[in-house]
């Protein structure tokens, strides 16, 4: 029989965990602690502690964690931000919803991460900050990064949306720049039931002007210092998230595992590219991306075997449309340009077994 290999599963991830899961959503429904309160509270600590941080300051998504950062590091209009020429349109949008220009830097050939090298020709009196993303699961080079942003007194903000507990030089992604946001979809390595985000960082007053600019310009009910914004992390999203964290280290150890299991299986796939390690980098694999000089044709071929791929992210986000107005061209981008058509995400998840792994593996081998 035919082993149908989804590019996730969230179910099997619930079923390893059902009965803590139940009790604690039944624990949140019982004590009617929707908004704010001890589940919240509680998994700030925790997850402050797991990175390795002073303060967390959750909210409703990723893509707010953002915004609300760049707004408490006082982002105005006409300042530029710069960001990486290969993500998800989140870095780049909250950049324009924060009231600055972004700025686009290419990829690095091998890590598809930013590319620190190219960095300093797109600085100019105007630049205020520098937004790496630890694509994939892979960190930025983040030593070369704070070099520059210390040279030309630059904020970092390190967007880890893909790279929970990910490592460089043995120093875990988050704790370089000024703060760190992350994504709690519920695919990502630590996912909730529903929309979730945070922003950690060192800084207390930066963690306090988070906090205050996320709910509503007060830190207290009523007592509004500034306009802010309506941007919660819910009780039932945060006691989920609490019952998952402690997963957290087995379930991206068993990513490593797949992911090296792939390598050696792929490895000597001609025209076929695994995910290339920066230096004294530690992968957190939230996708397995293979370059393949005929992606389209495998995507198709793996479909036919019932493998579930997704290309992440089909255009380099200086080419979509919603960058028009700024006029770039495929060339100013050569690396994310030349990887957005080769570029392949395989199906990676914990839960994975080997007999799907093999089922992958074989079907990816089996294509002409
Ligand atoms: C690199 C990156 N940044 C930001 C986000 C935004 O996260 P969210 O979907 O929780 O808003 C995502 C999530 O998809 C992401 O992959």
């Amino acid at each position: 029989m035919r082993t149908t290999v989804p590019f996730a599963d969230l179910h099997a991830q619930y079923l390893s965990i059902k009965e803590p899961i139940d009790a604690a959503i039944a624990e949140v429904i019982r004590t009617s602690a929707f908004i704010r309160g001890p589940f919240v509270q509680r998994f700030e600590e925790e997850f402050a502690s797991a990175v390795g941080a002073k303060h967390c300051v959750s909210c409703a998504n990723g893509t707010d964690s953002l915004y609300i950062a760049m707004h408490a590091l006082g982002v105005r209009p006409g300042d530029e931000v710069i960001t990486t020429a290969h993500s998800w349109i989140s870095t780049s949008e909250t950049i324009t919803q924060a009231g600055g220009n972004v700025v686009f830097c290419d990829t690095d050939a091998s890590t598809y991460t930013i590319d620190p090298a190219q960095i300093e020709a797109h600085i100019t009196p105007r630049t205020v900050g520098i937004i790496p993303v630890h694509l994939y699961g892979q960190s930025a080079d983040m030593p070369a990064i704070m070099a520059i942003a210390k040279k030309h007194k630059l904020w970092v903000i390190e967007d880890c949306a893909q790279a929970h507990l990910a490592r460089i030089d043995d120093r875990l992604v988050g704790s370089f720049g000024a703060a760190a946001s992350y994504s709690f979809y519920p695919g990502k390595n630590l996912g909730a039931m529903g929309d979730a985000g945070a922003v950690t960082t060192n800084d207390a007053a930066l963690a306090d002007r988070m906090a205050m600019f996320a709910r509503h310009g007060g830190i207290t009910k009523g007592d509004h210092q500034i306009e802010g914004i309506n941007s919660r992390l819910d009780g039932l999203q945060a006691a989920v998230l609490s019952v998952k964290l402690p997963h957290l280290v087995g379930w991206t150890k068993r990513r490593q595992e797949i992911a090296a299991e792939y390598n050696h299986l792929l490895g000597d796939v001609p025209g076929l590219t695994t995910p290339q390690l920066g230096d004294d980098r530690e992968h957190a694999f939230h996708l397995y991306v293979i370059r393949h000089e005929q992606r389209d044709p495998l995507a198709k071929h793996l479909a036919a075997q019932s493998i579930q791929s997704v290309v992440n992210y089909p255009m380099a986000l200086p080419l979509l449309p919603a960058y028009a107005r700024l006029g770039h061209r495929a060339e100013d981008f050569p690396d994310a340009h030349h990887n957005q058509s080769r570029i392949l995400s395989l199906p990676i998840f914990p839960e994975m077994s080997s007999q799907q792994l093999k089922a992958v593996a074989e079907a990816v081998r089996s294509f002409r």
